[in-house]
């Protein structure tokens, strides 16, 4: 069973880290940060996390790609001319939509209600391909909100990924959902590798309870062989809700808080732990992924 990390030990974590200067990573980490339950904090995980990296000097990409519920624009306190439809609907190159955050941040927002990507033809995914292609030679990171559930998009995008980040908070309902969810990218798309976060605690050690819940529900029904490894868990912290007002990710507004503290741990301990080489991706792997595993999702839903 894989161990948490450090973040049990809020107290200890230093206030500046100082991470990420020697190696500058030379292969694109792609991670999709995804839920089976909605609510759970998956947006202010990929807007702290990717500005953590973004602080370290790391190009970061954030891609909303929360389709029906898009607000990663929000949290950061932008207003976006376009989204992500206007890229799809071959109106604006990914230049033109693309938008800055703080510290150096690139968000592709998202709009609701843009047509499902199954629909595009062959023409729009070339189009998509060439223009991702061409700018993912630019970035360290791709941080992708993928949305809570298990609808034809979200499965896309976190399947799309090389990592797959699981957020779930300690309520019974996010556990049986952030289950149904690793189920269903495991016995329909063949993944086997899954990360754990566990949000909105008061007491950290009770992340090792899901952790552990979550784990052995796995193990019994989807096999040993599937690896479920465990982040750490990010306390309940009423300043993330007072940023969420304010529009701009705690680790801005209360660097020194609790959850400010956890969110840079965390950027840490996941930079400090990549992907073996089989499984990451050079700079073109994971647009080519995404197409490739564009086809699976469409034949099999
Ligand atoms: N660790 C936390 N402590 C306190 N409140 C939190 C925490 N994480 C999230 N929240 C609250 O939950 C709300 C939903 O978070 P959000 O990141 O939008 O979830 P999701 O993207 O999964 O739907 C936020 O607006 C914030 O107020
Ligand atoms: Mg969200």
């Amino acid at each position: 069973m894989n161990r948490p990390s450090v973040l049990n030990r809020w107290d200890e974590m230093p206030q500046k880290p100082l991470f990420f200067e020697a190696a500058r990573a030379k292969l694109l980490r792609v991670i999709a940060v995804t839920s089976g339950k909605g609510g759970v904090g998956k947006s202010n995980v990929v807007a702290n996390l990717g500005l953590a990296w973004a602080r370290q000097g790391l190009k970061v990409l954030l891609i909303d790609a929360d389709l029906g519920l898009a607000n990663l624009d929000i949290l950061l306190g932008l207003t976006p001319k376009f989204t992500i439809k206007d890229l799809l609907s071959l109106q604006k190159t990914l230049s033109e939509v693309m938008v800055e955050g703080p510290e150096g941040l690139k968000i592709l927002p998202a709009s609701s209600g843009i047509p499902e990507l199954a629909e595009l033809d062959d023409h729009q995914r070339l189009f998509l391909l060439n223009e991702l292609d061409h700018y993912s030679e630019n970035l360290d990171v791709v941080l992708i909100d993928t949305g809570a559930g298990i609808s034809r998009n979200v499965l896309f995008f976190t399947i799309a990924a090389v990592e797959r980040i699981v957020v779930a908070n300690n309520e019974p309902t996010s556990i049986t959902d952030a289950y149904a969810l690793i189920k269903i990218l495991v016995t329909k798309y063949g993944e086997k590798r899954f990360k754990l976060l566990v949000n909105g605690l008061s007491r950290p050690q009770d992340g090792d309870l899901v952790y552990r819940a979550l784990l052995r529900v796995t193990e019994k029904f989807l096999g040993r062989e599937i690896s479920l490894e465990y982040l750490g868990a990010i306390p309940h912290d009423e300043s993330i809700a007072k940023a969420v007002l304010k529009q701009q990710p705690v680790l801005a507004l209360f660097p020194k808080s609790l959850a400010s503290r956890s969110f840079t741990q965390l950027a840490r301990d996941l930079w400090k732990t990549p992907p073996p080489p089989e499984f990451g991706s050079t700079v073109k792997f994971f647009w080519r992924r995404l197409f490739h595993h564009h086809l699976k999702v469409e034949e099999m839903t």
